[in-house]
């Protein structure tokens, strides 16, 4: 994802132009990009989850911010912004960084720009950070046997490069341990109902040569219980103060059944994600997406016409069941008592 200037070719030249990114709804059959022009084309981006993960939200809003600013009359920008706010409710990273670029507004759009492209510079480097200290965290936790044996490693939904900006959070601890020498499996879950599982970690998981079983959601306490699971990883849309953590639905029922198994079950995200204005995992707001996504599969129906279904796109894991929150700067072991918000020296996010 990045912005292209009307008037240079030069990849970090600010002034009037678009948003690039790639539209995930068409992965893995095309690699389709697109090219946003209007807000009303990126609020639509992102309710359509062609844009979709916590960080590249945040990334994505902030740029949506920069294009309002170049683009509208200055009286309209401040509604367009709140319109790219609330185009997603629950990963806060887009609310974070859509007030971070409102921030800038007065000093002008190319402002604006520049801050954006440092939050997509500080996402890369958090992405660096956070694999390294995942896959040590993995290393410490797990001990020598399985790290000489080789680590089987379970997520869901898709929290690689196409989440983030590069390399993302959960799927990039897992490609650090591929690259050491050390991932025996990955365990991707397919994440229905919109599938980033299958049609997007199974792609990222390919293009980086990592060995892997995809798995239907509902086969993933019973893969914990054949013993070929060391850990679960997955990523957050919002952790609270407290450490419980907003994810992708089925996240909940991971780490329930990891703790069962007495599997360690870990959330890896940026500290950007972490939002101390929300005590406790009871104030997040779950979207709902409704009926359609679940009562058919790509546009093919599946349950019987005028079905109505429950589609949170979300669940809350409490803290308790959260072995680790590993972040760009550190670990915090909610369920050994720590909380997000002890000795929090800077918050990068408020
Ligand atoms: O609905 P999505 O696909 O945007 O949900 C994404 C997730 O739940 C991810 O796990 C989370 O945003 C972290 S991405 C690094």
């Amino acid at each position: 994802m990045d912005w292209v200037s009307d008037d240079s070719a030069d990849s970090e030249a600010a002034g009037p132009g678009h948003i690039r990114l790639l539209d995930q709804t068409a992965l893995p059959t095309a690699e389709k990009v697109l090219e946003i022009r209007t807000v009303d084309d990126l609020v639509d981006a992102i309710s359509r989850l062609a844009v979709r993960g916590a960080p590249a939200l945040g990334v994505a809003g902030a740029l949506g911010v920069a294009l309002a600013a170049y683009s509208l009359p200055a009286d309209d920008v401040p509604a367009a912004a709140q319109k790219v706010r609330d185009a997603r409710p629950t990963a806060v990273n887009l609310a974070w960084a859509v007030d971070q670029a409102v921030a800038a507004l007065p000093q002008g759009p190319d402002a604006v720009l520049a801050l954006a492209r440092q939050i997509r510079d500080d996402d890369i480097a958090s992405s660096q950070a956070i694999a390294r200290r995942g896959a040590d965290e993995l290393y410490t936790t797990l001990g020598p046997d399985a790290q000489r044996d080789g680590l089987g490693l379970m997520t869901i939904c898709n929290t690689g490069s196409l989440a983030a900006v590069e390399r993302g959070t959960a799927l990039a601890v897992i490609e650090e341990v591929l690259h050491d020498g050390h991932l025996q499996r990955a365990y991707p879950l397919e994440t229905r109902p919109l599938l980033q599982g299958s049609r997007l970690t199974a792609w990222e998981l390919q293009q980086m040569g990592a060995p892997f079983d995809l798995l239907v959601d509902s086969a993933a306490a019973s893969t914990m219980r054949r013993g070929i699971v060391d850990a679960v990883l997955t990523g957050a849309d919002r952790i609270a103060a407290n450490g419980d953590t907003a994810n992708k639905i089925g996240t909940l029922a991971l780490a329930i059944a990891a703790k069962y198994a007495g599997i360690p079950f870990y959330i890896v995200a940026p500290e950007s994600t972490i939002d101390v204005q929300t005590a406790t995992g009871e104030d997040i707001e779950i979207e709902d997406r409704g009926s359609a996504e679940v009562t058919a599969i790509q546009g093919v129906q599946t349950a019987p016409q005028s079905t109505t279904a429950l589609n949170p796109a979300f669940d809350v894991t409490p803290a308790e069941l959260i072995t680790g929150i590993i972040t760009d700067r550190r670990v915090i072991h909610p369920a050994a008592g720590e909380r997000p918000d002890d000795a929090l020296e800077s918050p990068n996010h408020r």
